[in-house]
């Protein structure tokens, strides 16, 4: 429990003054939204929160107040917001051409195809861009399907894939499915996390039982050969959840067996989040067929984009395949721009760190606090569950929020996930310092004590 009495740790100075806002009032910005805009938004907070501007792993609100962003506008903002040199290759883009589409040659969509082929392990060196991950997973299942002439693809429980048609098949939420036919061909198979897993045993026993429920779905399921597993190597919107470590190698192979293609779907987990690799599957210590992406690629640019082989890519070429923004020639600059900080301002090395000193930080807070069941992850995709009871795990949805609203009232914005809406989801910018994990800590403390109080 917090020593109340401790002054609070201070958020680290930063050196930056946000433009004056002249705009709407938030008032008004919330009373045009509530009159015109889709009646399906919802806004984190209970009085909704308006940012106006943004610099690396800060956002300021319209009376020009300081929060760090722990979300980084759920998990997309890898570099920082702003970051000087994303805008300067954006800008300079836009000025000079904004659109033309894949019709014509352009140099910036060759050259990102070529630079995410130097990260990936050879073989994988094929890319086709999209503008949303939704999108790039519906790809990639369309030529999982056309390449292999089977149908039936597995995702896994308490996954999330997007919000299409068929990408919302993939999701595995009742919160996100609408009461519609379902899509066909789609099975989802037994998460191995232990933490919400029904499969009991050590993580290794469980994820080889979670590998074991693929080929008796194969089995039962289907006519015996697939098209393609997909899966996200750590659960985002899941709530930060992933089997023991053989579960990649063990669901593999059984996956490949049946012919079927392995898909990775690095839209949360790429671009070194995870901290030791530059892609979460890497980790594991396998290799995906096709890997699909966003977010994090375009630092908040509308990009997303699925990487395979040749072979696999050429089942696209029987008919015509055409996207207008895919490869616009501005989100390839933003892609382009994006995949050199990382690697200039050593992004996924200061995952690592940063997300290390941050996780050590979050597993003491589990010593003190009742409330937390776990703090997990790896790098700066981390999260905390909130429990009522640590024995039965009952989910503390109700507090978590109650945390969120806390720690935004001290200056901390924090996203939230799992099926019961009580995980903390901390996957900030990968550019925040030491000095921002323990102010965030601090904070996450004070919060924490507040609500278990309560
Ligand atoms: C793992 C994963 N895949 C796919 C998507 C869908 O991406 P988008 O919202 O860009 O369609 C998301 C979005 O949160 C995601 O987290």
């Amino acid at each position: 429990m917090t020593d109340v009495m401790k002054p609070p740790v201070a958020m680290p100075p930063f050196e930056y003054t946000p433009r004056p806002y002249t705009g709407p009032s938030r008032e008004e910005v919330l009373a045009l939204r509530s009159q015109y805009v889709n009646p399906a938004l919802f806004t984190l907070y209970r009085d909704p929160l308006m940012i106006v501007e943004g610099k690396m792993q800060y956002l300021f609100d319209e009376t020009g107040r300081r929060y760090l962003d722990f979300f980084a506008g759920i998990v997309t903002v890898s570099c920082g917001h702003c970051h000087p040199k994303v805008v300067q290759r954006v800008q300079e883009q836009v000025g000079t051409l904004q659109h033309t589409s894949t019709i014509y040659l352009h140099p910036n969509l060759s050259l990102l195809a070529r630079k995410l082929a130097s990260k990936m392990p050879a073989g994988l060196d094929v890319t086709y861009f999209v503008n949303s991950g939704s999108e790039a997973n519906d790809l990639a299942v369309t030529m999982a399907r056309l390449f292999t002439g089977n149908s039936e693809v597995i995702a896994v429980r308490n996954a999330y894939h997007g919000g299409s048609p068929s990408s919302l098949a993939l999701t595995s939420h009742h919160t996100w499915k609408y009461p519609l036919p379902p899509q066909a061909g789609v099975h989802h198979t037994l998460c191995p996390d232990p933490s919400i897993s029904r499969l009991t045993g050590t993580a290794d026993e469980v994820a080889r039982q979670a590998a074991l429920d693929i080929r008796e779905l194969i089995r039962y399921s289907t006519p015996g050969r697939i098209a393609a597993f997909i899966a996200e190597p750590i659960q985002g919107v899941g709530g930060v959840t992933r089997g023991g470590p053989n579960y990649f190698r063990e669901a593999y192979a059984i996956v490949r067996e049946h012919g079927g293609l392995c898909i990775s779907d690095e839209v949360q987990t790429g671009f070194g989040r995870t901290g030791e690799h530059y892609w979460g599957f890497q980790n594991y210590g396998v290799t995906p067929d096709i890997v699909t992406m966003a977010k994090g690629i375009g630092n908040g640019a509308p990009l997303a984009a699925v990487t395979t082989r040749r072979e696999i890519a050429e089942s696209l070429t029987q008919r015509i395949h055409f996207n207008t923004f895919g490869g616009n020639p501005v989100s390839m600059a933003a892609g382009l721009a994006v995949l050199e900080v990382i690697d200039e301002d050593g992004l996924q090395e200061n995952a690592r760190k940063v997300g290390g000193r941050l996780l050590r930080g979050l597993r003491r807070l589990q010593e003190h606090h009742a409330l937390v069941g776990e703090a997990r992850g790896m790098g700066l995709m981390l999260g905390v569950e909130l429990v009522a009871d640590r024995s039965t795990r009952a989910p503390a949805t109700a507090q978590t929020l109650a945390v969120l609203e806390a720690a935004r009232e001290m200056g901390l914005l924090l996203g939230k996930g799992g099926l019961e809406g009580n995980v903390l989801r901390i996957k900030p910018p990968m550019c925040i310092t030491a000095d921002d994990a323990d102010f965030a800590l601090d904070v996450l403390d004070r919060a924490l004590t507040r609500v278990g109080r309560s």
